[in-house]
Order: structure tokens, then sequence, then C-alpha cells
């Protein structure tokens, strides 16, 4: 038997929605999307120019197009900032608080419009026009959102790099969407110790050659080498720079960003969505799904670099005039209080964070949450992996104190925003349980073959038509974008994930059916940590699976043959560890690297990776058929070898 959390009676009284509704406007999306988004898209957004085509979508492969809102034109940063001044100019848009608890900045709307205004005036002044890509490597602060909203002011599509990426990371992302301008700080703060970003960034140029100009925001202050004629401080180029500056009108399909993020096959591939589509489902997702009142202090605890900070930390709240909480540390530093602490000096309703965050506080006991208030929280909220049913309820029953109800929301980067989610007021909860479908998304269970499940079932997860947040391509690469999403399952959108549906009808998301991983939450495509691995001159070949990890959800274990000669050796493990760190960055170190003198390969070539993730998992019992491997003999090898994570 699950658990099942019925709606508060309260929240059910008070919610924007409430199950009738969720019933009538699921409804009305379905059997009348034009109407209903067209609704939608005008009372949410303020448009330069009203939209009159609502969509034009085709998933089949002759005439493959995904728009919304196409003839329409508006501008991102305007709907973030502009519309806001008159009623709320004074209120505060962004709370900030520093690494260092004693650090504390609080933006209004007014401050946060001259300081846009002021930055895309100097992306201006160094040559940036629309269309143009601006790459962003900045810690969490105020900037970062800055940096974003500046380019969508000027129509310059930004791509946000997360700051715990490698020099060779950020070079890669730069290369493949050629930036002209790099926006960064000297360094960064982590639990009190100074992340060297700039310098990450002089290592990355030496591979680029589109940068014109890198833009130095002083975060610590500390000195850095500035390379004359590319390098700018960038308090220096502002002090000149005006504090108006009109924002360009957009078409709605023009690119807003591009956001890297790891699939099954290759590199990473640059995601981008589109101003219209994806602000309105950043907006309305914030707005529903958290029930967001003016006033309310929100606090989504991902990074920018992450698609949760673009749509929760900045486009969705923003857009909805809210005042969200940013902070720049870690959960646990100075103490594992300090997520609790936070809550209670900046009076935060809503905390929206990771699974992988919760499972590491837990472990500590109660006492660090309960000495602290946490009256202010009326809403709960995770993202990023699926929630284990015990991290669930403490989460419900030691932080909520019962009273807040969880908001598991299901989504991707490509997705732009919230897919499978409750909304508080409308859907009874099941701990591990993502629910229902938001309006206007079709969800599916199919089988391997592609026949659609009814009822209860269990499967690969499709989306069976669009919605206006989805992604519009891969950048420069439209035909791999059709090839990834678009041809497991023709005409309908394949997610990579598998899901159950249960007798009620609510989903349960059971992880990635590619090979994908996600590791505390973070997306990483294991063909990438195999590339990274092969790139060192004394491995031949290595195989990368992810395995059942406490905290982390799942983590990193790679097999790795070594050249002919060469010694297995603890010293060598440690270096390939450190080696696979400074090509990615520290989110890929691998937890296991085992030496193998051979992988399991069928006769054709193939590595058989069923039988790899068997042995990460321990389960040695369940390797399955091993008699079409070329040379059945390795397996005993890698079973005897096995690594036990720690
Ligand atoms: C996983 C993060 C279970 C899923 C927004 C998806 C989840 C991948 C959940 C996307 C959830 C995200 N329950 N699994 N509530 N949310 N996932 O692109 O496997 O970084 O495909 O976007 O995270 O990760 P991404």
């Amino acid at each position: 038997m699950t658990d099942l959390y019925p709606v508060p009676p309260a929240w059910a009284a008070r919610a924007r929605v409430d199950a009738a509704k969720y019933d009538a406007m699921y409804a009305a999306a379905r059997d009348d999307g034009e109407a209903f988004w067209a609704e939608q898209a005008r009372a949410r957004l303020d448009w330069t120019t009203p939209f009159t085509r609502v969509r034009d979508v085709s998933f089949d492969k002759q005439d493959f197009r995904i728009e919304w809102f196409g003839d329409g034109a508006l501008n991102v940063s305007a709907n973030c900032l502009d519309r806001h001044l008159a009623a709320r100019g004074n209120e505060v848009a962004i709370l900030w608080e520093g690494d260092n608890p004693n650090e504390q900045r609080r933006i209004t709307y007014r401050q946060l419009h001259e300081m846009v205004c002021r930055m895309a005036n100097v992306l201006r002044s160094y040559g940036v026009v629309k269309g143009d890509r601006v790459t962003i490597y900045l810690p969490m602060i105020p900037e970062a959102a800055v940096a974003m909203l500046a380019c969508a002011r000027i129509g310059a599509i930004h791509s946000v790099v997360f700051g715990g990426f490698s020099p060779d990371a950020i070079a890669g992302r730069i290369q493949d969407c050629d930036s002209k301008l790099v926006i960064t700080a000297d360094e960064g703060m982590r639990a009190g110790k100074a992340v060297p970003l700039k310098a990450n960034v002089d290592e990355a140029l030496k591979h680029c050659t589109s940068v014109e100009t890198v833009l130095v925001i002083a975060r610590t202050g500390t000195a850095v080498p500035m390379q004359a004629g590319r390098d700018v401080a960038y308090a220096d180029a502002a002090t000149s720079a005006s504090i108006s500056c009109a924002s360009v009108p957009m078409s709605a399909e023009d690119p807003l960003f591009i956001l890297y993020t790891s699939g099954s096959t290759g590199k990473p591939k640059g995601v981008l969505h589109t101003g219209g589509g994806y602000l309105l489902w950043a907006a309305m997702t914030h707005e529903l799904v958290f029930d967001y009142r003016q006033g309310e202090v929100f606090w989504c605890t991902a990074d920018v670099g992450w698609v949760t900070g673009h749509s929760y930390v900045v486009y969705g709240p923003l857009a909805n005039g809210a005042t969200v909480l940013m902070f720049e540390g870690v959960p646990n530093w100075p103490t594992t209080s300090r997520m609790w602490e936070i809550v209670d000096r900046h009076q935060v309703t809503t905390l929206f964070t990771a699974p992988t965050a919760l499972r590491a506080l837990m472990r500590e006991g109660d006492g660090p949450v309960t000495r602290t208030s946490r009256k202010s929280l009326k809403l709960l909220g995770t993202v990023g992996e699926p929630i284990n049913p015990e991290a669930w309820r403490w989460y419900h029953d030691v932080v909520g104190e019962g009273r807040c109800p969880i908001v598991d929301t299901w989504w991707q980067t490509e997705t732009g925003g919230a897919m499978i989610t409750p909304l508080p007021g409308a859907h009874a909860l099941k701990p591990g349980s993502a629910t229902r479908p938001f309006f206007g998304v079709a969800p599916e269970i199919v089988d391997a073959e592609g026949v659609v499940q009814h009822g209860a079932a269990e499967g690969n997860l499709v989306i069976a038509d669009s919605w206006p947040g989805q992604m519009r391509t891969v950048y420069g690469d439209h035909a791999r974008f059709f090839e990834t999403y678009f041809t497991t399952y023709p005409g309908k959108y394949f997610t990579g994930d598998g899901a159950r549906r249960d007798a009620d009808g609510d989903y349960w998301i059971t992880g990635r059916v590619d090979d994908v991983i996600n590791v505390s939450g973070h997306r990483m495509g294991t063909a990438e940590i195999e590339s990274a691995l092969v790139l060192h001159h004394k491995v031949a070949e290595a195989a990368v699976v992810g395995m059942p990890h406490d905290l982390k959800g799942q983590g990193i274990y790679a097999y790795v043959t070594l050249n002919a000669g060469v010694e297995a050796t603890p010293e060598l493990r440690a270096e390939l560890v450190k080696w696979v760190r400074h090509e990615i960055g520290p989110i890929a170190t691998p937890d296991v690297i085992q030496f193998a003198p051979g992988l399991p390969k069928t006769r054709s070539g193939k590595i058989m990776r069923r039988i790899l993730r068997k042995i990460a998992e321990n389960q040695v019992d369940a390797l399955g058929d091993t008699s079409t491997l070329a040379d059945p003999g390795v397996v005993d090898d890698l079973v005897a070898n096995r690594v036990h994570a720690a």
C-alpha cells in the first residue's frame, strides 16, 4: 500500500487550482489547445506584436516543425522587468545571500532593471548584436541573472556554463556555438573556498578563436591576469554605460538561450529555447505549480548553470514579479543548518531543491533542522531525479512539519519547465510519484515497439504532442534534434525516461532508459566520461555505467582497459580520477574505476552494457545470457574483481 497524502483542506480552499479546476483546465487544453494557449499567452505575457497563429507543429519527418505564437513579438527582459516597474518597482526582485552568511544583497525590480540596462549597453559597446552568442560562466551572484536578462534585452543568445565545469568543457561549449563574448568573474566562492573562474576561462580560451571580449565581474576582488585587448573589468566598462536601454522586440520564435546538456551519445548538445513559448511555460508553471502569491519569497536552490536555475531562479519567477532568493553557497556550510537558517532569515515560503541535497542533510539527523523555526514555509518542491520515499517523508514530516505539500516535478532541459507534477491544491500526493501531467502535456507509456499501454502500465515515457515550452532544436544540428527525440517512437517526443502509471492514473518516473546517468541530480552522458578516459595515453578502452549510490542517487562506475604493458596500480586509478575531473569537472568524478583486461563484447564488437550495469549494481546472479559474447571468459574476471562502492 502506498501512503496517500490528501490535499490539505486549506489548500483545496485557497489554491489557484483545485481538483475540479485542474480537470476543467486539463480538458480545455486537450480539447481546444489553440484557444487555451492563446488565452494563456495573452494573459501572462506582454506582446509588442500580438500573435495571430497559436501553434504550427508537426513531429513527422516530412514537415517537422515546432512553432508557437510564431508571428508574435515580445521581449523577454521587458516581460521580466519593465512591466513590473510601475506597480512593483520598489519591491525586491532578488534577495541574495552569499557563501558567507554575513553577505546579503537586496535588489529591487527598479535596481535590477537598471543593472540589466547597463549591462546590455556594455554588451552593445563591445559589438554584441541580435543573434550573437554570449557565454556566461559565473557564480550564483545576481550578476548571473543580470547577464542573462541583458542578453535577452538586446536579442543576444546566452549560453550559461555551470561554474563547476572545467576549461575543456567550457571550450567545447564556446566552440560549438561560436560565442563572441564571455562574461565571467574573478572567482566564485563555495564553502569558504575560492573557485578560479577567470583562470578557467583563460585556459579554455587557448582553444577558442571566436571570443573577442571577456567581461570580468569582480566577485572576490582578487587580482587576476587581464589580457590586453580582450579582457575588460566589468566595473570599468559599466561606469560610463547608461542605465536606460530600449528592449529589442523579438519574434516569439527567435532563440532566447542555448543550454548544453548530456545525451546518450556524443558531445553535449546545445538545447535551444525560444522566447515566447519558453517564457510562457516557465511563468505559468511557476505560478501554478508553486501557487505563487505576490510578496512570497521563492527559493529554488539550483545553480543558474542548469535549466532549473534558468526557469525557476530567473525567468519564471521574474516574469511573475516574484521575489526570489538566490544563494551562492552550499547546503551544509558553515553548518548543516544552513538551509533552514536561510529559510528563517529570509522568511522563505517555498523551497524547491533536489533529492540529493535532502539525502545528504537527512544523514545529519533531525537536530540541525528542528533547531530552526521554518514557520514561513508553505510549500516544498523537488526536481532532478526520482525521490526515494524515505527522503520524501523526511522532507514532509521533519522539514515541513507535515504542514507543507511537496510538489515532485518531473521535467528536463528539453521541456523548459515542469511537465508531470502535482498541483498542491489539486492532487493527493504519494511519496515518489510525480503524479499528473501539467496542462497541455500528453504523456504516454509505450512498450519497446511503441505500442501505447493503457491503464496501469510500465514502459517508456513519451509525450504525444507539443507544448509551448518544448525545445526547438539542437543548436547547429537540427537533424540531430529530430534524430534524438522523434525517431525512436515516430510522431512522438521520446523523453529517455522510463515510467509507471498506477491504477489511479499517477505517474512514477523510474529513471533513464538510455545511456544517461543522473549523478546528484546532474545529467551525465556515459559516452562523455568514456571519451575523457580514453584521451589518457595509458587507457585503451573504457565503458561507464551508473551504479546505485545512497547520496548521489547514481554513482559513476568506470571499467577501464589499459594499454599493453601498463601496470594497473592504485596510483594510476587516482590519476585517472583526477584526469576526468580535469577534462569535464568535479561532477564527473568516477566513484569506481575497475581495471578490466577485457570488456564484454558481442561478436560484432558491441559492448554489452547490460552486463556491466549488473556487475556495477552487484547483481552478479542476474547477468542473463552471456553466450553471445565473443569471449564469455571476460565476465568471470569482471565479476571476480568488481569493486564495491564505499
Ligand atoms: C530526471 C532537470 C524523477 C529524469 C529538470 C530526466 C527526474 C532528467 C525528475 C532531466 C523527477 C528530473 N523525478 N526523475 N521529479 N526530474 N528527473 O535535463 O531522468 O538536468 O530525464 O533537467 O532528470 O535532467 P535535466
